[in-house]
């Protein structure tokens, strides 16, 4: 008897961790985006190279398809697209549930834990506390591993930093200050960001607090803060930039994501112009980049949902999945400096062209072809104005304008969207400014698009969830203007 269980549970393990996840067919499931095999996840954790291997811990609930009492799910990657799910790597506790925070690389052994410990800096959210109506029910805590993430103890005297009575006190995003020979955490409290320093990720002592000025926004919480130096490719300038996450009204509601730009002088953060959203459409959130990649590479991943909706989205085995991970460099232009966000060089591999055309005439219309995992590339003369639509044989169709100094999405006939009324409530809209687009890129996944124009200075991501897959393509120009290099992919899933 005791021999039979032994055999179901090792079976129910390979299932779920591991092995190829036999379910990933799922109306709706991503087939080259990460989802979990099954139910609830939320946040990017832990984001961290080494040895080879990217690792991707994230917010899970195992027991349902909704928030709950949070683990930290855990996979691997060694190119970033194909994924091996692993065990859950940090279960609640009795001194809370574990959630956002990041992970390090200990090269020079500062905790002790080991040269080259894997060292998870984590929020414990207590909810009994919170339930109490009390404050202090968030601390930070650490746990390593020091076999690459496959085992994690937690440290014996965690918290390690305690809450300094506010409600909201979490996410630390940590990294190694060379110059100061200091941990730097960043940490969201309340309405702005904490900054303390430590030597050794166990004391730590408050250093500032970042909170914008002249920024009369009332942005919901601040959450997933993120602070990293980036070198401008073409004149070697460096600045510092850090992510914020807001809950709330976001350009197109809800959650969503801004950044500043600014210096970093080892203990406080300046920024030196207005902050900027990273992306304007309704379902990019809990942003944050990867610790330890070679060539300082940026590599940002973010959680590919909205809280207004993400519980109630119409899937049943698995809730949410990540957007592509994205590489962000900086540049400056006569506004300002700004961050672009673009497809790792490795996403390519992954596509395989079906259709090429060098000049195209509009109206441009491509009927039965497979829109449910495809690229679709043109470039035009800036300032052309165009609307592209993708549609299916029941007449669901996802829209975008490129009009004078906006860009607009509209999902409002794209399939199921009773399950919350935010979802279709209105279009999503991206100011240009001055900038005329001239370069776009489509990367529709079942249920999703990201859209980035002008070489990824501008991007918008969007769920949607048709009936049918899309199968139509069509464009059209105003005054009939020509585009070219229109190029349709397919891309190959990365579940086998
Ligand atoms: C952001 C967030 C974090 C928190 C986590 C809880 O989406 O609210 O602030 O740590 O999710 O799951």
């Amino acid at each position: 008897m005791k021999n039979k269980l032994l055999l179901i549970w090792i079976f129910l393990c390979q299932i779920s961790f591991g092995q190829t996840p036999k379910s990933y067919t799922e109306p709706y499931r991503p087939q080259f985006h990460f989802t979990p095999p099954a139910k609830w996840m939320n946040d990017p954790n832990g984001l961290v190279y080494l040895n080879g291997k990217y690792h991707l811990f994230y917010q899970y609930y195992p027991e349902d398809i909704v928030w709950g009492p949070m683990h930290w799910g855990h996979a691997e990657s060694t190119d970033l697209l194909h994924w091996k799910h692993l065990p859950v790597a940090l279960y609640p506790d009795k001194l809370g549930w574990i959630f956002s925070g990041s992970a390090v690389i200990d090269k020079n052994n500062t905790a002790g834990f080991g040269k080259n410990a894997m060292i998870a800096i984590y929020t414990y959210h207590n909810d009994e506390i919170w339930k109490a109506g009390k404050k202090n029910t968030e601390s930070q805590a650490i746990a390593y591993s020091t076999d690459e993430g496959k085992t994690w103890t937690k440290y014996k005297d965690n918290p390690v930093l305690n809450n300094s009575g506010e409600q909201d006190f979490r996410d630390p995003k940590v990294f190694w200050h060379e110059e100061t020979s200091k941990w730097i955490m960043t940490l969201a409290v309340g309405d702005k960001i904490k900054l303390f320093s430590s030597p050794n990720l166990k004391e730590w002592q408050e250093e500032s607090t970042f909170k914008p000025k002249d920024d009369d926004s009332n942005l919901g919480v601040w959450e997933c803060p993120d602070l990293f130096p980036i070198k401008i490719k073409s004149n070697g300038e460096t600045y510092w930039v850090m992510i914020v996450n807001h809950g709330d009204k976001a350009p197109n509601g809800g959650s969503g994501t801004r950044y500043f730009i600014g210096d970093f002088d080892g203990k406080k953060f300046t920024e030196i112009q207005k902050a900027l959203w990273l992306d304007y459409g309704t379902d990019y959130y809990a942003t944050v980049t990867f610790s330890n990649v070679p060539n300082d590479k940026k590599i940002v991943l973010g959680w590919m949902s909205n809280w207004q909706y993400a519980t109630k989205v119409p899937t049943e085995v698995w809730r949410s999945a990540m957007t592509l991970p994205r590489e962000l460099n900086l540049i400056k232009q006569k506004e300002g400096y700004r961050l672009t966000q673009n497809m790792i060089p490795q996403f390519d591999a992954l596509t395989k062209s079906v259709f090429e055309q060098e000049k195209v005439v509009t109206p441009f219309e491509k009927t039965e072809i497979d829109l449910s995992q495809a690229e679709v590339n043109f470039t035009m003369e800036g300032g052309t104005d165009v609307i592209i639509s993708l549609s299916n044989i029941n007449g669901e169709l996802f829209t975008i304008a490129i009009a004078g100094d906006i860009v607009v999405t509209d999902r409002s006939n794209s399939g199921k969207s009773d399950f919350h009324e935010t979802f279709t409530a209105k279009p999503q809209v991206m100011p240009l400014g001055e900038d005329k687009i001239n370069e776009v890129q489509l990367i529709l996944d079942k249920s999703s698009i990201e859209i980035l124009l002008n070489g990824g200075k501008y991007s918008m991501t969007n769920l949607f969830f048709p009936t049918e897959q899309f199968s139509i393509l069509k464009i059209i120009s105003k005054d009939d203007k020509p585009l070219q290099n229109l190029k349709i992919k397919s891309v190959a899933r990365t579940w086998d």
